[in-house]
């Protein structure tokens, strides 16, 4: 009898990724929708037209995620994050940020999975998404750790600034864009960081991929754009304005998806990282000594200047 769940999961997905693959094939043979119409008619966000937004307030519950907390702040889901009914997710992500049928099935799938409740009868409140080392892990690129910052309700800046300041890529009209690239660098150095400051650190490689698909989802989603992200991320607001970069008629699949997922986690070095720090600090070192003349340099100065 054990075994029924761990069958019928594994049946489930492949369903699920057969699907997956059906959808892209129709994305590849089907015209893209028209800019502008990409959040389908009646939905919330139509035209560009979001509900209001109200940051939440004393008592809301809000999570690690910064996507599910925009949809909460713009009331597309409930306004106070409680009592969200795990089946009300795949329609709701699926019109709003454009995501393939199947992804929107499998994730919210998962996550009441992992909470040991039913998708089809129970519902969730944000905070319990934050549940450590089911989906939420450490080295996030927006939350410090659990074992740091216990409420994992709201992003830190600081990361999200300096992530966001990295990026190197630019758009036909001089926009600043996000890269896998820069993710991965980021990534390095959240990894590097979080693992010698937090004395709980752990990061298996599922929730490695698990942070590279994140990632990944809101560069593609948001097409890389440094605005729009900040957006997302800092105030966990939906643009005014704003529809989903894909433009796919069956959204982003998994298949499309996962090639991102990849390149991103393929990227991250944290060897590479770690050299560059070690080389940036020999290089102060240096010029310390040169500014100092050689033998005038107290080590005590170089070592306080590091
Ligand atoms: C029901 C659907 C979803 C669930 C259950 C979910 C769950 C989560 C969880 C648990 C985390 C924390 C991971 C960590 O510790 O870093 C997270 C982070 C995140 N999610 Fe979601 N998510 C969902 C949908 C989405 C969608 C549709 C997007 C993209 C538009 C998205 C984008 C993000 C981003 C950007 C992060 C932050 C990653 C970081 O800080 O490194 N999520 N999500």
């Amino acid at each position: 009898m054990f075994l029924v769940t761990p069958v019928l999961r594994a049946i489930q997905n492949v369903a699920v990724f057969t699907w997956d693959f059906g959808l892209e094939i129709v994305n590849v043979v089907t015209p893209k929708r028209k800019v502008g119409h990409v959040t389908p008619e009646g939905e919330p966000g139509a035209g560009g037209n979001w509900p209001e937004y109200i940051a939440p307030k004393e008592g809301d519950s809000r999570c690690c995620c910064p996507a599910l907390n925009a949809m909460a702040n713009h009331g597309i889901i409930s306004r106070d994050g409680k009592n969200i009914k795990f089946s009300e997710m795949p329609h709701k992500l699926n019109a709003t940020y454009n995501f393939a049928p199947s992804f929107t099935f499998f994730v919210p799938n998962l996550a009441a999975h992992m909470l040991k409740k039913s998708f089809s009868k129970d519902t969730f409140d944000l905070a319990e998404i934050d549940l450590h080392n089911g989906i939420e892990h450490d080295a996030s690129l927006t939350r410090e750790d659990t074992g740091i910052v216990a409420s994992q309700a709201k992003p830190h800046v600081p990361f999200i600034k300096e992530l966001l300041a990295s990026a190197s890529g630019k758009d036909e009209d001089g926009n600043a864009l996000l890269t896998p690239k820069d993710i991965s660098e980021y990534s390095a150095k959240r990894r590097v960081e979080a693992r010698a400051t937090n004395p709980d650190f752990s990061l298996k490689l599922a929730h490695k991929l698990v942070g590279s698909s994140n990632a990944s989802g809101f560069l593609t989603i948001f097409g890389g754009r440094v605005d729009d992200i900040e957006s997302i991320l800092v105030e966990e607001r939906i643009p005014d304005g704003w529809e989903s970069r894909i433009r796919k008629r069956k959204g982003l699949t998994f298949a499309a998806f996962n090639p991102v997922v990849y390149k991103v986690e393929r990227g991250i070095d944290e060897k590479k990282y770690k050299a560059k720090v070690a080389a940036e600090a020999a290089a102060t070192v240096a010029d310390l000594k040169v500014e100092g003349g050689e033998d005038d340099v107290a080590d005590e100065e170089v070592a306080a200047k590091r």
